[in-house]
């Protein structure tokens, strides 16, 4: 109120005399801005160059600032009549300053002289708005009307705020904080009364007035011109103050303002908006960014976690083809709690497959060449149309950049190795197991090599290799993985495929897989099983180096049955273990035309046809054998066609 009081105090009445008044113009608006409208200035008030009326400009002021209308006004139709009546609507904004400050008024004056100390209005407006959350107390948001400049008689004031249309609640309006008002003052001169209205710029003029009180101008307008206009208070702390409308009507009403018209307000100057700008702005737009940053990555990254690589070619083996989310799903994000094993083409993780709640175990194969890959995967389906009982089921595949996964059944006893070269006896397999599994694997070879309608190659049998079931079935797996290192491998510099120990010496030789190759492989992992030791032993001295070598010495001295493993003496069935190891060494002939096929294997073992009596001159078993005296001449002597004749060198072929 301090500076409404100095702002009042220094303003003192001066009489004009007669001019020429607007007695016939009765109404002016304006709607688009103040620009080019030669308003009376004085103080700081000005027009921004966008047509705004900027009463104060921000700059510490110690006098009050004035905007007028250029021509006076005649209030009374006749001398000594009684005042006409008239309407104003104006377009404010008060934008607040450094402290709780902002005045202003809508006046007539009776004078267009407003210099310091030298006029006083005869009506005023006032609006006073301090709104500031340090001086809580003081805050203030009214509106009043004073007459004669004077206090002597005290002003009504009421806090600035509008009567709802509906329910006629009374709700506050801060005059100051941005957002702009609009004002209505209308003059009712036969009632004498002066009726304030204010609302929100959106909002229509509201039906019940703010203010309403009775003031019979005609005892205070004096019978010479008026003129009407805006007043700002003394300023010092950088408040603003903008008419951004202003319409007026005498003896008519004042023509609506339409604020889709009205100019707009600066974006830079006001304090409060910078305020906004320096603060709320930057955490605002920083926010955004860091969600939409958030949002991307997201996206991105699931992207990538479960991207495949799908192709044309693939759309046949869509049955078999596993969405790469799905098998992130069933093993846990491929958890390392999840990991069964590690074999030679990566880990293997347990698995359980959402829908149907299916154990199994995911092999993830990491490729380097892309080439070949179609091949590949056409023979790994084919394969795994393959239902044996003793041959582990491939349920499907999925295909990653580099990374190739392949779904198999899960075998809850893992792999059969472990079994034979456990140190504790307890673990261990009896014979009747031992014997149960040779017979599974040689039944599930014999199948692939001649029962299913394509001939398939192992090329990988090996004790690691079998899979157990719950019932200690052995089950062959991985086979045809081995390929993988063939495709799209220069043939020059192909490694073999297969198993240090278990590979035929005409495929370390040729590099070329048969049946029989796998025949050797199965001798070799006979003796595996039947011995207990592992095939090549390189660094116990308790072991033979190698298996099968120690096994034909044995033979030799006729104590072929003490090869047995020792953890299995005095419990076994001694035919069974002769005949086993008889045909162990029987299949890893080094020489492959002298290696029974599958299907003789099988007979032997159902004990259908008598193994053929192993004779020194038939069998040529250690490399030594053969490399020292007429084992390389027999050797050399097999044609190179022989063992891979009729076979082709792919995995499968037809029959
Ligand atoms: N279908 C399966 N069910 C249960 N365990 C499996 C299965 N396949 C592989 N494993 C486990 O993962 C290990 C590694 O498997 P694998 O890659 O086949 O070994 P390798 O390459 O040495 O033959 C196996 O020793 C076995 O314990
Ligand atoms: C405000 O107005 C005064 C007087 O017209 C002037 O001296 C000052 O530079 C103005 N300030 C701004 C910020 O425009
Ligand atoms: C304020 O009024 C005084 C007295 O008329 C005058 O001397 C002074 O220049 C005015 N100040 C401004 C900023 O207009
Ligand atoms: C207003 O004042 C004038 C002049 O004194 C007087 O003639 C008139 O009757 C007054 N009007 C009312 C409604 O009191
Ligand atoms: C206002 O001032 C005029 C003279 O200018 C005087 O005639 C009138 O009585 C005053 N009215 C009030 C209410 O002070």
């Amino acid at each position: 109120m301090e500076h409404l009081a100095c702002f009042f105090l220094f303003l003192t009445l001066k009489l004009t005399s007669f001019t020429t008044a607007n007695s016939g113009q009765d109404q002016f608006i304006y709607n688009n801005g103040f620009s080019g409208s030669n308003l009376i200035l004085s103080g700081t008030a000005m027009v921004t160059p966008n047509g705004i009326l900027e009463l104060t400009n921000g700059t510490n002021t110690y006098n009050a600032s004035y905007a007028l209308y250029p021509t006076p006004w005649q209030f009374r139709k006749v001398p000594f009549g009684a005042v006409q009546p008239f309407s104003v609507i104006f377009v404010l904004n008060m934008v607040p300053g450094n402290m709780c400050a902002n005045t202003m008024a809508f006046m007539i004056f009776p004078s267009k002289d407003l210099e310091y100390g030298q006029s006083s209005s005869k009506l005023a407006i006032n609006l006073v708005s301090c709104q500031d959350k340090r001086f809580l107390e003081n805050n203030e948001n009214d509106i009043s009307i004073s007459i004669n400049n004077s206090f002597s008689r005290p002003p009504e004031t009421h806090p600035a705020g509008f009567y709802d249309d509906k329910n006629g609640i009374f709700n506050d309006l801060p005059l100051v904080g941005g957002k702009s008002v609009q004002i209505w003052v209308d003059y009712d001169g036969d009632a004498t009364k002066i009726k304030v209205t204010i609302a929100p710029l959106k909002l229509t003029k509201p039906l019940r007035p703010m203010l309403s009180t009775i003031v019979n101008l005609s005892t205070i307008l004096d019978e010479g011109v008026s003129y009407i206009g805006f007043s700002s208070g003394a300023n010092r702390v950088g408040t603003l103050n903008y008419i951004l409308g202003w319409s007026f009507g005498m003896n008519s009403p004042a023509l609506t303002i339409d604020i889709t018209k009205l100019p707009k307000l600066p974006r830079f100057g006001p304090k409060v908006h910078s305020k906004t700008l320096k603060i709320i702005l930057p955490i605002v737009i920083t926010t955004v960014i860091l969600l939409m940053g958030a949002a991307v990555t997201a996206l991105v990254w699931r992207r990538m976690r479960y991207a495949e690589l799908y192709e044309d070619w693939e759309v046949e083996f869509g049955p078999y083809r596993f969405s790469y989310k799905y098998l992130f799903d069933a093993t846990e994000g491929f958890r390392n709690e999840n990991i069964l094993g590690v074999g030679g083409f990566g880990k293997v993780y347990r698995g359980v497959l959402p829908n149907s709640k299916l154990e199994v175990a995911i092999k993830k194969v990491s490729h380097e060449s892309k080439q070949g890959i179609k091949e590949f995967i056409a023979e790994i389906i084919s394969i795994g149309r393959i239902r044996h009982r003793n041959v582990v089921q491939l349920l499907g595949y999925c295909r990653r950049k580099g990374e190739l996964l392949l779904v198999y059944d899960h075998m809850p006893n893992g792999s059969l190795d472990k079994y034979l070269h456990y140190k504790d006896d307890k673990s261990t397999l009896d014979w009747g197991q031992r014997f149960h599994i040779i017979r599974g694997v040689a039944s599930g070879l014999l199948y692939l090599h001649e029962k299913w309608e394509k001939v398939v190659i192992h090329r990988d049998i090996k004790a690691s290799n079998v899979l157990l079931d719950a019932e200690m079935n052995g089950h062959l797996g991985d086979f045809g993985l081995a390929r993988l290192y063939e495709h799209g491998n220069d043939p020059q510099t192909t490694h073999v495929a297969g198993t240090f120990g278990y590979i035929a010496p005409e495929m370390a030789r040729a590099g070329k897989a048969s049946p029989l190759t796998d025949v050797y492989a199965f001798g070799i992992f006979v003796l595996e099983v039947t011995c207990g030791r592992r095939p090549i032993n390189n660094y116990t001295h308790d072991s033979p180096t190698i298996l099968v070598d120690w096994v034909v010495e044995h033979w030799q001295n006729g104590s072929l049955t003490s090869t047995l493993d020792v953890r299995l003496q005095g419990d076994h069935n001694a035919d069974e273990v002769n005949l086993v190891l008889k045909l162990g060494l029987l299949c890893a002939n080094p020489i492959c035309s002298r290696r029974p096929g599958m299907r003789q294997v099988m007979q032997y073992l159902d004990n259908e046809m008598p193994l053929p009596e192993l004779m020194p001159t038939n069998l040529s078993y250690s490399m030594l054998g053969y490399l020292q005296n007429d084992g390389f001449d027999q050797y050399k002597s097999v044609p190179s066609t022989v063992c891979s004749n009729n076979l082709t060198s792919s995995l499968t072929s037809g029959r």
